[in-house]
């Protein structure tokens, strides 16, 4: 996507504090503008002291909401439902105080509220005097907000309002807009790529009514092609039996057994870039499924015999030309061997490997802790994250371990 049509028709919120560089929001809000997006601006209960909201509004051409309880309004809490659709949220200038209620969730007038209603990307530009910027508990607000994926563009050097000279001056607008750009850019670094996910585990029959599984929940699988989805990749989701509804925007192909997954994967790599193989595909199946349901009565034991499903993975590997390939290795001893060995085994890229002996990660869990291994067998220990920030961290490598195409 070009820097110059990135922010075309994207709703924006621009978070206006009460600091003295409010009138440089002014600015910030023109250049939105001009780029294309739509902007809303909310103002905080001390910024109205700096600025008026009609100046906003002229600029925006949409109401600025200043107050949490409008009497003359008909839409109560409007400033909260501004949000909905939102693809990102600026605070500009933010002052310590915003900041501070931002990191810990205090709620107390309509932008502050505003801030907490909203789960988004963030970015926050701070603004204030130097020795407040560089404060300890300013510091660690900032810090456990970064944590949270909120972004920074950090305040200049300069003369202050106050007369000192220091670190505290709003960055530049100019500055701000390319921060913007380049946040969206990133957020669209998938855009073009089509990568196709398996998720979930699959079911092997035995007869009509039993199957041998495992009990892998789908979560990372579903949470990468989400995640991919929204940095702009063409997505295409096979998926064994799960619980978990289907994302929207994502192309969805249902299966049950190893086979059927074998197929499908097969019949759809030629037109994948790339290819994340989350699935926990059963490596052995029974080798009859009978037909009627098999009987208790009259036996002391039941010999299954089972066979090696097929490995998907090494047939892929057999038809891979450009292709990025990504296994997935959920081992309970001997984490980085076992990844090491799988990762040699089926000419991978990369391999994400899990130890499931660990509680709270893993099978089931909401947050995940692996190691990435590149083929150059280069190791990286993630930290334990919620699935769905491990999934953009992943991506964050994939897409680096990308062949590059010629300089456009
Ligand atoms: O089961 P295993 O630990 O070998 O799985 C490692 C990787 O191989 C996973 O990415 C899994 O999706 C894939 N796999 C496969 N075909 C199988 C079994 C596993 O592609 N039959």
């Amino acid at each position: 996507m070009s820097n110059n049509t990135v922010l075309c028709d994207k709703k924006i919120i621009l978070g206006v504090s009460g600091s003295i560089a409010a009138y440089k929001a002014v600015e910030v809000l023109r250049l939105l503008v001009q780029a294309g997006a739509r902007v809303h601006v909310v103002m905080s209960a001390n910024a109205v002291k700096f600025i008026t909201p009609l100046t906003f509004e002229a600029l925006s051409g949409n109401p600025v909401y200043h107050e949490v309880f409008d009497s003359n309004s008909s839409s109560l809490m409007e400033h909260i439902r501004v949000i909905e659709s939102a693809d990102l949220l600026l605070i500009a200038p933010a002052t310590a105080g915003i900041i501070g209620k931002m990191a810990n969730g205090i709620a107390d007038d309509s932008l502050s509220n505003l801030c907490v209603s909203y789960n988004g990307v963030t970015i926050v530009a701070p603004a204030m005097n130097d020795n407040m910027y560089a404060n300890l508990a300013v510091k660690e607000n900032i810090k456990k907000m970064k944590r949270r994926g909120v972004k920074f563009v950090d305040p200049e050097q300069g003369e202050l309002a106050c007369g000192s000279i220091g670190q505290g001056r709003l960055a530049d607008p100019s500055n701000l807009l390319e921060s913007i750009k380049k946040e969206f850019n990133s957020m669209n670094d998938f855009y073009g790529l089509r990568l196709l996910v398996t998720a979930g585990p699959t079911h092997e029959p035995l007869d009509p009514v039993r199957f041998i599984t495992n009990p892998s929940s789908g979560k990372m699988g579903y949470a990468l092609a989400s995640a991919a989805r929204d940095r702009g990749a063409t997505v295409t989701l096979i998926s064994g039996p799960t619980s978990i509804p289907v994302p929207e925007g994502v192309r969805f192909v249902s299966c049950r057994t190893a086979c059927e997954m074998n197929d499908h994967v097969l019949q759809m790599f030629s037109d994948c870039d790339i290819l994340i193989m989350c699935a926990a595909v059963g490596d052995f199946a029974p080798k009859q499924i009978k037909k009627e349901k098999i009987k208790k009565k009259g036996k002391s034991s039941l010999d299954i015999q089972l066979l090696p499903t097929e490995d998907i993975l090494k047939n892929v590997a057999a038809k891979k030309d450009r292709q990025l390939l990504v296994g997935f290795a959920a081992e309970s001893e001997n984490l980085t061997q076992s990844a090491l060995e799988k990762l040699r085994d089926k000419k991978l890229d990369f391999i994400v490997a899990n130890d499931i002996s660990s509680p709270g990660i893993g099978f089931q869990s909401e947050s995940n802790q692996v190691t990435l291994i590149n083929k150059d067998e280069n190791t990286k220990k993630l930290p334990l994250l919620p699935k769905v920030e491990i999934a953009h961290l992943l991506l964050d490598d994939f897409i680096k371990g990308m062949p590059r195409s010629e300089e456009s």
